[in-house]
């Protein structure tokens, strides 16, 4: 009786633990929708492990995405604008098979941030490969790097509207780490190392509504 009581409880205790830890990955709801544009393009899947109204936290699988190498710029719309621009010559066939790829969502943009007031930050810009490309050799090209992402498995993920410039970036990174001091990943987020963030565009420069962009968090 007391055995089975016990045995019981500890079930409980470690069921609640997993759902705290945010692994009842199936419950998870998730409050964020689909991005309108990933209905046109392909996106990279992933799984939603929690969710809540200023957050979330998913689980990726490494896929091949073009990268450019780390663009050394004061200004996120400068090195984003040159780096997409790299990424949009090689799908428009500047590569190795001339091949033209179809347009894929989103563009993932790395940020290490300059540590000093006349230090640049560094940025590399992604682009994920359609999943024909995903098995075997992509076109190559000289200005881009074909790359596994993400590194992390997990991140905590944060959205906002209209369009990514210099000044509103940083206070949705503040928020963002805000919302997750006293979480359950906040011990693992502590562990990767240095102060970047990911950010994610879903839309063209010419969409002017509903536009979707992520700040996204890396941990393991
Ligand atoms: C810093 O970034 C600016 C563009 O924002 C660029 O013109 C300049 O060359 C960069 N400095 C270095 C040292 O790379
Ligand atoms: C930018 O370039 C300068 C000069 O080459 C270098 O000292 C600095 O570390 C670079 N910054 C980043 C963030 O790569
Ligand atoms: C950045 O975007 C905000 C709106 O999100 C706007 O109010 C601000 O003027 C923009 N700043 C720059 C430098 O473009």
């Amino acid at each position: 009786m007391m055995g089975s009581g016990r045995r019981a409880l500890g079930l409980l205790l470690a069921f609640s633990l997993a759902v705290a830890l945010g692994l009842g990955s199936a419950a998870a709801t998730p409050v964020y929708r689909i991005p309108d544009n990933c209905k046109r393009l392909e996106c990279p899947s992933y799984t939603v492990v929690h969710s809540q109204a200023d957050f979330e936290i998913r689980r990726y699988q490494s896929v091949l995405w073009m990268s450019t190498p780390p663009l050394n710029s004061t200004s996120y719309t400068d090195a984003t604008g040159r780096g997409f621009s790299m990424l949009f010559s090689y799908i428009q066939g500047k590569n190795s098979k001339g091949a033209v790829i179809e347009m894929t969502a989103p563009v993932m943009v790395d940020v290490e941030p300059s540590t000093g007031p006349f230090c640049n930050s560094s940025f590399a810009v992604h682009l994920y490969m359609p999943k024909q490309y995903q098995q075997g050799k992509p076109p190559l090209s000289s200005e881009v790097i074909p790359t596994r992402l993400p590194v992390h498995r997990y991140a905590a993920v944060r959205r906002f509207g209209g369009f990514m410039n210099d000044s509103n970036i940083a206070p949705q990174v503040s928020l963002l780490r805000t919302s997750l001091k006293g979480s359950p990943w906040q011990a693992s987020l502590a562990k990767t190392r240095g102060d970047g963030y990911t950010l994610a565009g879903y839309n063209s420069p010419f969409e002017y509504k509903n536009r979707v962009n992520e700040v996204l968090l890396w941990f393991d």
